[in-house]
């Protein structure tokens, strides 16, 4: 496991490194205001709800392209990310997709407070999951799509685009049972080229009935649970000439992490992190309002000044002249050894 591990994160590292352009602040990451223009619940079993935002003088809205994601700022002041999942064509509408997740203040207040008319404000599009079809820069000849649940949102327009292209593509879409499947109607309407499989039927897939048929010269978009996704990910190692791009919704797990400690101010609270757990998570426990979105340390919300200590810096995102001036990820980022003090 942990060298899975270790082959996940590596694989993390390199494409949030490669596709740092996209990751970093730009001139047109502004804050856009939008209302609620739509909403509609999209699994059966009631917890995914779709929401459709739209300026508030219906304007367009700036392009994105498949695998793309916003920051919403939720009317609470909590930041989260959601993959886009409508269509880029409609220039006057973004379409995010949230499954309710118990506990998640996030998700709670998209399901229980995001009725049609509330504003609020995105930031964003931004795409750390690009698709590269084949023939249109990437050298793969087709395309295999996976996505767990929820993990379906980033996929859906990336399927559409393939389609269109008339690239050669197969998908299979898996989660625990048909009522929790979110836009089955949209997923089936491509025919027996996506494949909906479900746990309580089959049992809990395996990588390779994922990777069923897989072969050399294809590219693999793989989306959703954690585990999924490195199963996968060491899947495709055995299979010569395949692409994988990955993306999931949940914190990596810690590879190689060594206790330390985080103590809040000078003279302050002081706080253990387990060697496998992140000094967000411990942090949490004590700060339940600390800031963060991603935790996979690419959105900067968790950032923090080191006060003293040193640091060892495992995001894909600060500059040197961040690091140098003490700024830190929290969700990712250790103590290269005892203790951190932190301006909180
Ligand atoms: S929560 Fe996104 S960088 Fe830490």
């Amino acid at each position: 496991m942990r060298l899975l591990d270790a082959v996940v994160n590596a694989r993390m590292r390199w494409t949030a490194a490669t596709n740092l352009r996209d990751l970093r602040p730009r001139v047109d990451d502004r804050r856009i205001p939008v209302i609620v223009t739509e909403r509609h619940v999209v699994a059966s079993d009631q917890d995914v709800v779709s929401v459709r935002l739209a300026a508030p003088g219906g304007g367009p809205l700036p392009a994105w392209r498949p695998g793309a994601h916003l920051d919403l700022e939720l009317p609470s002041g909590l930041l989260r990310q959601y993959s886009l999942c409508g269509d880029p064509r409609d220039t006057r509408g973004y379409r995010i997709a949230v499954r309710r997740i118990p506990g998640g203040a996030g998700s709670a207040e998209v399901h229980d407070d995001l009725g049609v008319g509330r504003a609020l404000a995105v930031r964003g599009p931004r795409n750390a999951f690009p698709f590269a079809a084949p023939g249109h820069g990437s050298p793969a000849a087709r395309v295999r799509f996976v996505a767990g649940g929820i993990g379906i949102t980033p996929i859906l327009p990336m399927m559409r685009l393939a389609d269109a292209l008339g690239i050669e593509w197969t998908a299979i879409y898996t989660g625990r049972a048909r009522a929790t499947l979110p836009f089955l109607t949209e997923v089936e309407g491509f025919g027996p080229r996506a494949r909906v499989r479900t746990d309580d039927r089959r049992g809990l897939p395996s990588p390779a009935e994922l990777l069923d048929g897989v072969g050399p010269d294809t590219a693999v978009y793989c989306c959703g649970p954690a585990p999924m996704v490195a199963g996968i990910a060491a899947a495709v190692r055995g299979i010569s000439g395949v692409e994988l791009h990955s993306e999931r919704f949940s914190a990596p797990p810690v590879v190689d992490g060594m206790p330390f400690e985080i103590q809040l101010s000078r003279g302050g609270e002081v706080i253990g992190v387990p060697a496998d757990r992140s000094a967000l998570e411990m942090l949490l426990r004590r700060r339940p309002d600390q800031p963060y979105s991603c935790r996979q340390g690419f959105c900067r919300t968790c950032k923090v000044r080191v006060l003293d200590g040193e640091p060892e810096h495992r995001d894909s995102v600060l500059t040197p002249a961040e690091r140098a001036a003490g700024d830190l990820l929290v969700c990712v980022s250790r103590c290269a050894g005892g203790r951190l003090v932190l301006d909180l």
